[in-house]
């Protein structure tokens, strides 16, 4: 098999798992002959996972898959994600292969800045108590800068201090509020050591009760925006025209920026293609997803985390969103299937493993409104799920079945038991 413009893989997917592998090792990145063993058998040994949690009797398997065709900011890459969920890659690849022939996509993330909370309450005079803390800035930000020497020494750090007044039901609060450029980590543990380290400091200079001392995961000064455009042309299915597929997408974004019922949803599609990429690159999915949901209420509504609009002949697709990953420190440091995906993705700055979260968030979006607004999910999602569907009938009813299957899902028997069920009628008759 021969790569094609950057990470173009035409036909990838019909290769075996050993030929995948060896595909991406010649064409990508050579992979040893321990990290193809690894890859196929055992991406977690048991000893590290017993050292990673507690109470370990064993280790979980998921799909590592990779999608491919991507090209973002004019680089291509293949993304690895770690999902159950069938469709997901084959979608992510076929949208961004056209959007990658018929379109562009960026993305630019702002620079790594994590935020810690101080909670101080009984404090007997706000103003003074803010006034004080402000001013004591450049001591408290040394003090928090004294607690990671490493950090600071690449350029990263505490880099400011701000105060907020909270009214809420058990009476005011002071919260500080301590702001850290984390570099390349995700950051938790440092902006945590750095809170707790300055919380009886605050406490002390505010009158008040330092009680918690904790990172913010909802990390809207380290924002990543990414945005595609596709000629309308390109977007034809089904009997619908590229116009008039791009003016349903159109309406099904604006369906969910007006409803958080279907907002969930749509923004569910959109964290189908970032939770497996967070998931296989070790990083810490269930705070991105607390971030993203955040920050699309930030006005008091739950909305739509993507925007569409169509400017002539394009349909422009955007999104922006707080993503908070790691390439360096946490489970980069000795998760095995870990080191090798990153490895894969050729990545070493925060920055870019950002921006490909975010793009491919956005493009999976896309992929789903698509399906959604023209064929429609049950016959989209089973003409994907064709293969499966066979393979899990030929396990009870045998190899003849797997045509029948294909068949019956081609005719929209769209739900898996049913069609099995069909099968297994016709291969006793
Ligand atoms: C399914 O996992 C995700 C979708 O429901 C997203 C959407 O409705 O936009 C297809």
């Amino acid at each position: 098999m021969n790569k094609q413009n950057g990470s173009r893989f035409p036909g990838f997917y019909k290769l075996s798992v050993q030929q995948r592998i060896k595909a991406l090792s010649d064409l990508i990145c050579h992979l040893s002959d321990k990290e193809e063993w690894a890859l196929m058998r055992e991406t977690l040994p048991y000893k590290i996972a017993d050292r990673m949690s507690e109470n370990v009797i064993g280790v979980f398997g998921l799909p590592l898959g990779v999608a491919v065709n991507f090209k973002i900011n004019g680089k291509s890459y293949v993304i690895p994600m770690a999902i159950e969920e069938t469709s997901v890659v084959a979608a992510a690849s076929n949208s961004a292969r056209l959007i990658s022939e018929h379109g562009s996509l960026t993305a630019v993330a702002e620079d790594p800045i994590m935020e810690a909370q101080i909670q101080v309450i009984n404090v007997p005079d706000f103003s003074a108590a803010a006034i004080r803390i402000l001013s004591e800035k450049k001591n408290l930000l040394r003090l928090a800068n004294r607690q990671d020497p490493t950090l600071v020494s690449v350029g990263g750090g505490a880099k400011d201090l701000y105060v907020r007044k909270l009214q809420t039901v058990g009476g005011p609060m002071l919260i500080v509020h301590l702001s850290v450029d984390v570099r390349d980590a995700m950051g938790a543990n440092t902006v945590n050591t750095m809170a707790e380290a300055l919380g009886p400091e605050v406490a002390k200079i505010t009158s008040g009760e330092a009680i918690c001392q904790i990172i913010t995961n909802l990390c809207d000064k380290s924002l990543v925006r990414s945005r595609f455009e596709i000629q309308v042309n390109c977007l034809a299915r089904a009997e619908f025209s590229g116009r008039e597929v791009a003016e349903r997408i159109l309406s099904a974004y604006h369906f969910a920026d007006a409803d958080p019922y279907r907002a969930a949803t749509h923004n569910k599609g959109v964290m189908n293609g970032i939770d497996g990429i967070l998931i296989a690159t070790g990083n810490d999915w269930r705070a991105v997803e607390a971030a993203c949901h955040a920050y699309t209420a930030r006005d008091g509504r739950y909305r739509s985390l993507s925007k569409y609009q169509i400017e002539g002949d394009k349909l422009i697709g955007e999104i922006e969103l707080p993503i908070a990953v790691g390439v360096v420190g946490g489970v980069t440091r000795f998760h095995p299937g870990v080191r090798i995906v990153h490895k894969l993705m050729g990545i070493t700055y925060r920055r870019e493993l950002a921006e490909i979260v975010a793009a491919a968030g956005l493009v999976q979006n896309f992929s789903a409104l698509r399906m959604l607004v023209t064929e429609g999910i049950q016959r989209g999602h089973m003409r994907l799920n064709a293969p499966n569907t066979a393979y899990f009938s030929r396990a009870t009813i045998g190899n003849a079945a797997i045509e029948a299957a294909n068949q019956f899902v081609r005719q929209g028997l769209i739900v898996f038991d049913r069609a099995k069920e069909r099968v297994r009628k016709r291969w006793r008759s």
